[in-house]
């Protein structure tokens, strides 16, 4: 806290109110509205939270004027192109980037921890075949309480670390058990010989009848987007998980509710909206139609993949994606490039349209995600699913921060009630 204060004046301009100023090390101020109802018998209203930071937080910083996003002060550009998931990973959990011995423990510490519980493995036999892989996936995890009870005390550090590697370990098995369940197939084991992605895309696409071979732009394109997903300050899953682990919630069941979040088309649900999006345009004539249906303000339809509430100019991760688009398509993806050129058309023709430009409505991260996704034959149920194993260390470096936080609070806003005033039961028989 600083020693400054920010006067609220009335409109005759005679003094009415001083509110103390935080300063972080970036970004706007805050004005520390804490002691408002006890001292002034008042509530602040911001739906939607969008003038309301409800934590302080060492994480993760975005300027959305500038489309600047920064991990522990590093440029998520810097990052994509010289770090790995893993360290990425670590660097959000941590704190700073790990020396080579640190890297070296806590890959070996996440690649011994892929395993699921046998029993967990045996929850897939009672979904049905076509479940959403969002459903099981938030289901598993939020059964992984019922297996390591043992170790969830929240106010013990060595279970809050025990729980953070076993959680990012075995977030791609669980995903990768789902999908099998969805296409049939035996499940694969986890090969810990194999780096993070490696096993991931084993576990989804090996079967027992034939040699897999890894594909080295796929597990590079794989391991990007998860560095690009890994967080997102106080995103909607993000201050879910927050939230209820200010219970002091188990952490499975804290990240089961991000999961959950997550999956919502406005959120992490729009990766796999803009592919089913692209798939009804079709083709380049259409378009003009579709953009005239996002316009339309008697039209629930929007353009997915665009638009966020914080990026005002441009999503950073949509450029790298965008990069990485071209590359995987050139190698893997050829049936697929009609869809990328289409999405490309699509994004001109929005960035040109005064109400996309009014609006500052951009591509956001989602908007070519999925079209990778795809193109290494990862099934469109299953994009936000890859969504939240990135977003997973994101997830547990916040509860983490939160949980660990001194004088920390329950999570508990007001509201502004608009309900019935007070009034008397009426029996029933006098009801009319
Ligand atoms: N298509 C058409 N119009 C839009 C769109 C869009 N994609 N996004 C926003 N608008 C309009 C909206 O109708 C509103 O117009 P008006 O001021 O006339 O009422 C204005 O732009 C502001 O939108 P908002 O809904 O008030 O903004 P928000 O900050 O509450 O919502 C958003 C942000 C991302 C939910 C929204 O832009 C959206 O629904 N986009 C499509 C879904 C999407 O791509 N989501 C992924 C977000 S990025 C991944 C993640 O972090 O989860």
């Amino acid at each position: 806290m600083t020693n400054e204060t920010y006067t609220l004046n009335n409109a005759d301009g005679s003094t009415s109110l001083e509110l103390p100023v935080k300063k972080g090390t970036l970004g706007p101020d805050v004005l520390d509205i804490g002691k408002l109802y006890r001292e002034q018998g008042v509530f602040t209203y911001d739906p939607g939270f969008v003038a309301t930071a409800s934590c302080e937080s060492d994480i993760t910083f975005i300027d959305g004027d500038k489309g600047v996003l920064l991990y522990r002060g590093y440029p998520v550009e810097q990052l994509a192109a010289n770090s790995s998931f893993i360290e990425v990973a670590y660097l959000l959990l941590y704190g700073e980037l790990p020396t080579a011995t640190q890297l070296a423990a806590f890959d070996n510490s996440i690649r011994t921890h892929t395993m699921l519980n046998e029993g967990m493995l045996r929850f897939f036999n009672g979904f049905r075949y076509d479940a959403h892989p969002m459903a099981m996936i938030s289901a598993v995890v939020g059964s992984m309480s019922a297996y390591y009870h043992d170790t969830m005390d929240v106010n013990n550090p060595e279970h809050r670390e025990i729980f953070a590697h076993r959680i990012i370990a075995k977030l791609p098995t669980i995903a990768a058990a789902a999908h099998k369940l969805n296409v049939g197939q035996p499940f694969i084991y986890p090969q810990n010989d194999l780096g993070y992605t490696e096993n991931m895309l084993r576990m989804f696409f090996a079967v027992p009848a034939e040699p897999y071979e890894i594909n080295p732009v796929a597990a590079q394109a794989l391991d990007l987007l998860f560095i690009l997903h890994a967080d997102h300050e106080q995103n909607c899953s993000t201050s879910t998980v927050r939230m209820a682990g200010s219970s002091g919630a188990n952490p499975y069941s804290a990240i089961a509710a991000g999961i959950a979040a997550l999956w919502g088309p406005a959120h992490g649900g729009a990766n796999e909206a803009v592919l089913r999006m692209l798939t009804q345009i079709g083709s380049a004539k259409n378009i003009p139609e579709y953009v005239a249906k996002a316009k339309d303000k008697d039209d629930p339809f929007r353009l997915m993949g665009f638009g966020h509430r914080v990026y005002k100019n441009f999503d950073p991760r949509a450029t790298i994606i965008r990069k990485m688009c071209h590359k995987v398509l050139d190698q893997m993806g050829g049936k697929d490039a009609p869809l990328f050129e289409l999405a490309l058309e699509l994004e001109q023709v929005a960035l040109k349209d005064p109400y996309f430009i009014e609006k500052n409505l951009y591509p956001n991260v989602d908007f070519y995600s999925g079209i990778i996704y795809r193109a290494l034959g990862i099934p469109t149920s299953m994009f936000t699913g890859m969504f939240a194993i990135g977003r997973t260390v994101g997830w547990v470096s916040h509860w983490q921060e939160m949980i660990t936080e001194p004088g920390r609070r329950i999570a508990r806003p007001r509201q502004l009630y608009t309900g019935a005033p007070e009034r008397n039961y009426i029996a029933v028989a006098d009801r009319k």
